[in-house]
């Protein structure tokens, strides 16, 4: 045990040792004095102006693209100075981030030797993963020190193709495969499939979401070049039971993963999870031969590649498309540079596969997004980069309008923090309401999900394509499935240091004490903007992000939460009208319904209908139990835009006197104010509890929504 804790350490060790004075300044491009022919230029007199220091300071890296500034070793004085001078944006350190590259758990503030994170108590956590299996052999999965396996377990390793008990260790505990419907589908096709009947994944989607989850640390991970360093999950020292329920087929298409059961509905026992962006980048230039440059993202761009020497023709796909299909034979496309726009849904790994068969010399894919800075990075088997849809516009037009288009393309490779404002919510990312249960906000929470490094199975190639003769023990890979794990690691965390807790506690805990703004912004001017939302560039809302991005370590100490207990469960079931022999199979026993007619779920989000309150004052019941000891006092506070609905908390003070786990009740009134004229159809604020003299701040997200406007939005 010790001995894993002094490796764990050690890598901590050594990043903070190299951080203490590399600094990251970010300059306003456009605040340039003229006199200065080049940015560097800039940058070199700025350091050659600081006041002296006992080494000589220098310029270590210059960054132009995306972001501009450069890196310099610095002194505390130096910092001063160099914050009071104009067209400095930011200033930050370096935190050598090449030794935490996957990037979210770093992102979420999990970097620092946090006592709870030595908490033997976490390797107490199972989680259990239902997805497409586990690769066992991958370092992701070592048990390297890890104590003996928790006397509560109760599960097995299953054996079957490829796999048996040796498979299992002190990490990963547990393994089992669920083939029925897999088998009867199979014994109908009759045709062989490349799939493991067993816990083994063929396919490479269970691997990565456990490794986000619950992966041990393994130094010198990365995809091909990119995100190079040391990866790991949420809850490294956590143990996994792996239920392989997911299949593949011939038929799939295959480049979307299997879905998990998308969660995307009532029950509050689940946490649903929306996909937010970290602030990792992989950027790329697009050179255009008309001196044009455009930026964009790429994972599959080699540093020094004959593309980034030589112009090479460009041309759209749609040329080759005509009234017979579209005809991607070699003679046409061989050497060349190929711009498709996707629109929709395009099997967009499977376009790069075509198009590497047919010898192309890149993809340049143009995504029908507003924002290019949330564009995902995908592991394409040709050299593929991303942009949005305005670079897209802007190639588009030089293809239509140049007679010999040629364009040449670069990548910068990773750049590890502070690279782009985040989190943005991804497009892709599923929405609220629930149009089953309007009254229950969801998604819950936003989590990182875009371009995320996690485990690979060896079984095939990171693209997913059968003509992917790659293997790389990582992938990159996007998706609310990614988000998924980080707050099923986060949960095993809290879960260690509250081990007395219950899924509804550790779910309000994430919740109340998440953020709705981003974490970093270029803008030194608006650190805390909102979290914004991709697909339209505007503040996101509850519908998009929950109650907000997760913090685990806020959430480690949440102050209250809001709990369920059994009876809650039962009620929930029982407006959904579950009868009495349901409501016994899903409950386990003879459950009643509450003949208290005022029950009210006490989840730690408030949702109306705005033609309720529209029609008169909707008063909403909530408990609070104090997780602290020692007696505390709080105080409500409303916030939210003016003018539309009044929203009143009664009582207005909490006081917790000390007693373990005591809960005391609040109400809060929605009404409609006077001088409201036309129901406004989306309002949304929040309650704020703050702790008299402590730190504590819980918050809970109200929303007020017409559900004919959004109903199944
Ligand atoms: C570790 O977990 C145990 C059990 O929950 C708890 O009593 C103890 O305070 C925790 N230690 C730290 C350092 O958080
Ligand atoms: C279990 O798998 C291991 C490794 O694949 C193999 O060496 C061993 O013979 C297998 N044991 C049994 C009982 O099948
Ligand atoms: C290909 O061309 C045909 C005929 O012009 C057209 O109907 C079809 O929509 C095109 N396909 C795509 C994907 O653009
Ligand atoms: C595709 O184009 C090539 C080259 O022009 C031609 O030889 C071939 O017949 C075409 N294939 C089809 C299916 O049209
Ligand atoms: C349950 O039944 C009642 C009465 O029939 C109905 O008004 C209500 O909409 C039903 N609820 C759901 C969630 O189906
Ligand atoms: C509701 O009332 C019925 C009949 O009075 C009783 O049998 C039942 O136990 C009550 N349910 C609860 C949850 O109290």
């Amino acid at each position: 045990m010790f001995h894993l804790l002094s490796v764990f350490i050690f890598f901590l060790f050594i990043d903070n040792s190299n951080s203490s004075n590399t600094f990251i300044a970010l300059l306003d491009p456009l605040s340039k004095p003229s006199p200065f022919l080049s940015q560097k230029l800039w940058y070199s007199s700025i350091i050659s102006s600081l006041p002296a220091s006992s080494s000589s300071s220098s310029i270590i890296h210059v960054y132009s693209a995306p972001i501009h500034g450069f890196s310099a070793t610095l002194t505390p004085d130096q910092v001063k100075s160099i914050r009071k001078l104009p067209g400095v944006l930011s200033l930050f350190p370096d935190k050598v981030l090449h030794l935490h590259t996957t990037r979210s758990p770093s992102f979420l503030g999990l970097e620092t030797p946090n006592p709870w994170m030595l908490n033997t108590s976490e390797s107490n956590s199972i989680i259990g993963f239902i997805d497409t299996g586990i690769w066992p052999e991958h370092p992701s999965f070592s048990d390297h020190n890890l104590g003996p396996i928790p006397v509560h377990w109760k599960g097995q390793c299953e054996s079957g193709l490829k796999f048996n008990h040796t498979n299992c260790n002190l990490k990963m505990i547990g393994a089992r495969f669920f083939s029925g419907g897999y088998d009867a589908w199979f014994g109908q096709s009759g045709k062989p499939v490349k799939e493991f009947r067993s816990p083994r994944d063929s396919d490479g989607h269970g691997t990565h979401v456990a490794s986000i989850a619950a992966g041990s640390p393994v130094p010198g991970s990365g995809f091909f070049g990119f995100a190079v360093g040391l990866a790991r999950g949420m809850a490294p020292r956590a143990r996994i039971a792996v239920y392989k329920v997911c299949w593949a087929s011939a038929a799939s298409a295959g480049n979307e993963g299997p879905t998990l059961a998308t969660v995307a509905n009532v029950p509050p026992w689940i946490t649903t999870v929306g996909a937010g962006t970290v602030d990792r980048d992989f950027p790329a230039t697009i050179h255009l031969k008309n001196k044009v440059s455009v930026l964009g993202t790429s994972i599959t761009l080699m540093h020094d590649d004959i593309l980034t020497r030589k112009y090479y023709p460009l041309h759209f796909a749609a040329k080759f498309n005509s009234s017979s299909g579209f005809n991607f034979s070699r003679q046409l496309i061989k050497g060349k540079i190929v711009f498709c726009r996707t629109e929709g849904h395009v099997a967009r790994l499977s376009l790069g596969a075509v198009l590497k068969r047919a010898r192309a010399i890149a993809m340049i894919l143009s995504h029908g997004n507003i924002d290019p800075n949330g564009i995902v990075s995908e592991p394409h088997v040709i050299q593929t980069i991303s942009i949005g849809a305005l670079e897209g516009k802007v190639i588009e037009d030089y293809i239509l309008y140049d007679e010999n288009p040629m364009a040449k393309i670069s990548s910068q490779g990773t750049i590890s923090m502070h690279a782009k404002p985040a989190p943005i919510v991804a497009s892709f990312s599923s929405r609220g309401p629930n149009s089953l249960v309007p009254g229950i906000l969801k998604p819950d929470i936003l989590a990182p999900g875009v371009n995320i490094l996690g485990a690979w199975t060896d079984a095939i190639g990171p693209s997913g394509k059968a003509l992917d003769f790659r293997r790389s023990r990582f992938n990159i890979m996007s998706g609310t499935s990614m988000a998924c794990p980080h707050v099923s690691g986060a949960a095993a965390l809290i879960k260690s240091t509250h081990p007395d807790w219950g899924p509804n506690e550790i779910k309000s805990a994430l919740m109340t004490t998440s953020t709705i703004h981003k974490h970093y912004n270029y803008n030194r001017n608006k650190p805390f903007s909102p979290i914004s939302d991709e697909s339209t560039g505007n503040a996101a809302t509850p519908f998009d992000i929950g109650s907000g991005h997760m913090l685990p370590i806020k959430a480690m100490d949440p102050g209250l939460v809001f709990g369920l207990e059994h009876q809650d469960y039962v009620n929930f079931l029982c407006e959904l009208n579950y009868t009495k022999k349901q409501l016994q199979i899903v409950t386990g026993k003879k459950s009643h319904c509450s003949n208290d007619s005022t029950w009210q779920l006490n989840y730690p989000t408030v949702t109306v209908e705005a033609e309720k309150v529209w029609h008169g004052a909707v008063v909403v019941a909530r408990k609070m139990t104090n997780a602290n000891k020692g007696s505390s006092e709080y105080k409500a506070k409303v916030v939210g835009p003016k003018g539309y609905y009044k929203v009143d908390v009664k009582p207005k003070r909490l006081k917790f006197s000390g007693i373990s786990d005591q809960s005391l009740s609040f109400r809060i009134v929605l009404e409609k104010e006077s001088n409201m004229h036309e129901m406004k159809n989306l309002w949304f604020g929040a309650l704020i509890w703050s702790e008299k003299r402590g730190k504590h701040k819980v918050k809970c997200p109200i929303m007020i929504f017409s559900a004919k406007e959004y109903s199944g939005g």
